[in-house]
C-alpha cells in the first residue's frame, strides 16, 4: 500500500488540444506553475481480488472517471510486469471538476502512488510520462514550481520538466466565482474545438510560438512578460472555445468582469494578470509581495468572489503512515 500527495497546476501557457487523445499527446507543449493549495492524497493498495475499485471522497467511481484510473494502473501494471487489481482511494481538498486543476493534482498523485505500491522504479520523467495517460495536464504536477511539458511526438518523448526560476517568489490568486460542477468536461469540450473550430490551427501555431516566447521569459526571470503571455495564452484558448459549434463558453460575466478588475489594478500600479481554465473561477499571477494588494485590490473591485492565496507548491511525493 502506497499514499501521495500532489497538487494541482495552472497552465500560464494552455494545454488545448489533443494530436493523440488515447497516449494523450498534446497538440503543442505548454507550461504551469503549480500550487500549494488544494492537495489530492491518493492510496493504491495493490493485491485485491475484486477487481480495481476507485473511490474519490468516499463515493465508488464507474463509467469514464473510473476508466481513465483504471488506464493509469494499466500502465503502471505493464511497466512493472504484475497483474493484479488495486483498491483506489482518493481525497481531494478543492471543488472537484470546476477549473481548479482537481484532475491534475489526482492524476498525478495517482501515478506516484501506483508506481510506488507495484514497486515500479520511476523516475519524475517516467512518473510525468505515466500521469499523463490520465490527464494531460496532471504530467505537470509531478513537478514543483514552474514545470513545462514538451509536446513530443510518442510517449517517450511527451513529458513534463522543471524549469529553474530565479525571479522573486510568484503568488497566484484563485478567485472562486462559482465551485459549481462544470457542464461540460474539458475533455470533451477540447474536441470539440480540435473539431469544429476554425480557430483552433491558428490556435495550436501560436500556442508553440508563445511556449518558447515564454521560456525565455521564464530563463530571463521576465515576470512582465510571463504575465502578458499568460494573459494571451488565455484569451487566445477561449477564443479557439468560442469557435465551437456548438460553442464552449466556460467565462461567465463574473469572470470577464475579474479580467477587467485585474487590468484595473495594473493601471493603479499592482502587477498582475489574469488567467482561466475550463470552468468560471479566474486565477490571478502576480509577485508574492503583491498578493495582499492584489486579494485587497480585487476584492474592492468583486466582493462576491472568494480569494485563495496560492504559491509555488511542491512536486506530487509519497507520504509515509497516512492513508488517503
Ligand atoms: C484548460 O488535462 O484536464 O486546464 O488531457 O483531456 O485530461 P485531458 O485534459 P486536462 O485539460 C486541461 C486544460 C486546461 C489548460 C491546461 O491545464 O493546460
Amino acid at each position: 500500500m502506497s499514499t501521495a500527495i500532489a497538487h494541482p497546476n495552472i497552465a500560464l501557457a494552455k494545454y488545448w488540444g489533443k494530436r493523440d487523445a488515447t497516449l494523450i499527446l498534446p497538440a503543442a507543449g505548454s507550461l504551469s506553475l503549480t500550487l500549494d493549495v488544494f492537495p489530492t492524497t491518493t492510496t493504491v493498495t495493490v493485491g485485491e481480488d475484486d477487481g480495481d475499485v476507485v473511490s474519490l471522497d468516499g463515493v465508488q467511481l464507474s463509467g469514464d472517471e473510473s476508466g481513465r484510473v483504471r488506464t493509469v494502473l494499466d500502465r503502471v501494471r505493464e511497466l512493472s510486469g504484475r497483474r493484479e487489481h488495486a483498491h483506489v482511494t482518493s481525497v481531494n481538498t478543492v471543488p472537484t471538476a470546476a477549473g481548479l486543476a482537481s484532475s491534475a493534482a489526482a492524476f498525478a498523485a495517482l501515478a506516484t502512488a501506483a508506481a510506488d505500491a507495484y514497486g515500479l522504479e520511476a523516475d519524475d520523467r517516467m512518473l510525468s510520462r505515466i500521469a499523463r495517460r490520465g490527464s494531460g495536464s496532471a504530467c505537470r504536477s509531478i513537478f514543483a514550481g514552474l514545470a513545462r511539458w514538451n509536446a513530443g511526438d510518442d510517449d517517450e518523448s511527451s513529458y513534463a520538466e522543471p524549469l529553474r526560476w530565479s525571479g522573486a517568489p510568484l503568488a497566484m490568486i484563485v478567485a472562486v466565482v462559482s465551485s459549481g460542477r462544470k457542464s461540460v468536461s474539458s475533455r470533451d469540450a477540447m474536441r470539440r474545438t480540435a473539431e469544429s473550430s476554425p480557430y483552433f490551427p491558428a490556435w495550436v501555431e501560436s500556442s508553440s510560438a508563445l511556449l518558447e516566447q515564454m521560456s525565455a521569459a521564464v530563463a530571463e526571470a521576465d515576470f512582465t512578460r510571463i504575465g502578458q503571455l499568460t494573459e494571451q495564452s488565455a484569451l487566445r484558448m477561449h477564443a479557439s472555445m468560442f469557435g465551437a459549434v456548438p460553442p464552449v463558453r466556460y467565462l461567465t460575466a463574473a469572470s470577464i468582469a475579474l479580467f477587467d478588475a485585474v487590468v484595473t489594478l495594473r493601471a493603479s500600479g499592482v502587477e498582475a494578470y489574469a488567467t482561466a481554465d475550463a470552468g468560471p473561477n479566474v486565477k490571478v499571477l502576480c509577485r508574492a509581495d503583491d498578493a495582499r494588494n492584489v486579494v485587497d485590490g480585487l476584492t474592492a473591485l468583486m466582493p462576491n468572489a472568494d480569494y485563495v492565496v496560492a504559491h509555488a507548491g511542491s512536486g506530487s511525493r509519497i507520504v509515509d503512515g497516512e492513508a488517503a
